[in-house]
């Protein structure tokens, strides 16, 4: 396994790989766990040469404290990847390799998708999402890159970034890896005490309870369920909950034949905020 830090020799090295091999590649802001390392072995089972990133990117932070309080565990990190079977690359950069000049987004217009729940709720993050997400495609250029379904959206308006800047790369979503309570697997989780872990499956059991009334349940009566499941617990504060068209991310008032459905929920336990989602039909 070799670790670049710095673009311009990791683009070297991948010029030499790239005549012959296929590319993937699978970006991250590190702290792994099980869910990266799927994506990781899945992405080494399609390719080749497989290059993960691990940076920690400031444009996507709306809020400081959560940009000072994102785990980093570089050393962990690299001893997973060092274990698994295959020709991995890492890319760990500094801030400055990434951003020379400023340390800023692009404003993009991904058709709305980037207006919606997390788009609401932390303002300028898919700019910073979209602008690291270009930068990574360009200087990797992979044939296909992994990004989990524990991020939905993000995952949607990633496929968007790649159409409207025609990045010829295919993008691969990955199911969610989660803990044995129903937890998805975030690295947001190195930060839950033991009560919180503990009492975070209620995120995972009312997603269950949503999807398996989906078909006989009104969608402001699965709204009032889902409000009234937080309230009895003193350890979750549910931030938001919305059933949506999968596709278009629109809130769904009411249920339309032929189109599909998934639930989206952010909660914050404490001071770490935790985000999932589950299809309904
Ligand atoms: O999902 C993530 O970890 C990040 O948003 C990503 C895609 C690596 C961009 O910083």
């Amino acid at each position: 396994m070799v670790i670049y830090t710095q673009k311009e020799t990791l683009i070297q090295a991948l010029s030499s790989a790239k005549k012959n091999d296929r590319i993937g590649f699978v970006p991250t802001m590190g702290a792994l766990h099980k869910g990266h390392i799927s994506l990781v072995k899945k992405a080494l089972s399609e390719n080749d040469v497989v290059v993960v990133s691990i940076f920690v990117n400031p444009t996507q932070f709306n809020n400081s404290a959560d940009l000072q309080t994102y785990p980093r565990t570089p050393e962990d990190d690299i001893s997973l990847l060092k274990n698994l079977n295959g020709e991995v690359i890492v890319y760990l950069p500094e801030v400055s390799d990434l951003y020379e000049d400023a340390v800023s987004a692009k404003i993009y217009n991904f058709g709305g998708l980037e207006n919606e729940m997390e788009g609401k709720h932390r303002k300028g993050h898919f700019d910073g999402v979209g602008t690291i997400v270009s930068k990574l495609l360009k200087i990797v250029k992979p044939d296909s890159a992994y990004f989990g379904e524990k991020d939905f959206q993000q995952l949607q308006i990633v496929k968007k970034l790649v159409s409207i800047e025609k990045l010829p790369v295919k993008i691969v979503g990955c199911p969610i890896l989660r803990e044995e309570n129903g937890l998805a697997m975030s690295s947001r989780n190195k930060r839950l005490s033991e009560i919180k872990f503990v009492e975070s499956e209620l995120i995972y059991k009312t997603l269950k309870e949503v999807q398996e009334k989906f078909s006989s349940t009104s969608i402001a009566d699965l709204n009032v369920l889902v409000a009234e499941r937080f309230l009895q617990n003193p350890h979750l504060k549910l931030e938001y909950f919305e059933i949506a068209n999968e596709e278009t991310l629109k809130t769904a008032k009411r249920k339309n034949k032929g189109s599909k459905y998934r639930a989206f929920i952010a909660v914050f336990a404490g001071e770490v905020r935790l985000i999932d989602n589950m299809p309904l039909n």
